[in-house]
């Protein structure tokens, strides 16, 4: 049994990955701002009130923690808006920072916080997307979500770089376009084989993995 952490648990591919870790045994700690009735379901321990953009938030949440107690943290949380080229005005702007804060900023500021939380070998993994590709972006558009997205695998591969001393490894990776909220409910997989895909990279994440970007169902992506 291990003992991993999750962010933006409380519905979408969060709450499916906690749903599957607890049916295989695991110990989940699932970390939101607003708890829901399927996380309250299937958690060892819920720790709400934690919004990933806040650095004292993340301080809050790793005071809640003991030293070594964790195997794995997945950074989840993430949001998605639509910016336009033509439309981008000061409203626009705002819902381009707030999405850097929370897909780029906030993996990074959860990595730090939870780090001496992790056991050794330790691992994190930064739930990104493939729209954060530049060699696979091939249709435009979505500029902030793009842009926090690209922002987050460079912050993973600087911790997998700055952690490899330090037994933890850090992996990235793109569940898949999945129905969730998110997504309208639009999509080709349930949030439950996003879950499957994800939690069987993260098992095979180690030193030789670590800094990688990776589809949930294996394949490997360019940058
Ligand atoms: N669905 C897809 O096709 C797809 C594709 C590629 C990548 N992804 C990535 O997969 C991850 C999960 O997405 P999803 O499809 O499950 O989306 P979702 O259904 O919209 O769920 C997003 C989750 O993130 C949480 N969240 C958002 N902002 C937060 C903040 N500031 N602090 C803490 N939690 C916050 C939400 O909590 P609240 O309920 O409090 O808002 C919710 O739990 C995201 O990183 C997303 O970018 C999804």
């Amino acid at each position: 049994m291990s003992r991993i952490l999750v962010t933006g648990a409380n519905r979408g591919i969060g709450l499916a990955l906690c749903e599957a870790l607890a049916a295989r045994g695991d110990e989940v700690i699932g970390v939101c701002r607003h708890a829901s009735p399927g996380l309250t379901a299937c958690a060892a321990r819920l720790i709400e009130g934690i919004d990933v953009a806040d650095p004292e938030a993340l301080l809050r949440l790793a005071d809640t923690l003991e030293d070594g107690s964790l195997d794995v943290v997945i950074a989840n949380a993430g949001r998605l808006s639509s910016q336009r080229l033509g439309a981008i005005d000061a409203a626009a702007i705002e819902e381009m920072i707030a999405q850097y804060r929370i897909n780029a900023i906030g993996p990074l500021l959860t990595a730090q916080a939870l780090r001496p939380k992790l056991r050794r070998p330790g691992r994190i993994a930064i739930i990104t997307s493939r729209m954060g590709s530049i060699a696979d972006n091939d249709s435009g558009g979505s500029y902030g979500y793009r842009m926090s997205k690209a922002a987050v695998n460079m912050a993973g591969v600087s911790l997998a770089h700055d952690l490899a001393g330090d037994d933890i490894s850090v992996g990235l990776i793109h569940p898949g376009f999945v129905r969730t909220e998110m997504t309208g409910g639009q999509g080709l997989i349930e949030a439950s084989e996003a879950a499957a895909g994800i939690l069987a990279r993260i098992d095979e994440l180690n030193a030789k993995r670590t800094g990688s970007f990776r589809h949930s169902n294996g394949e490997s992506l360019p940058w």
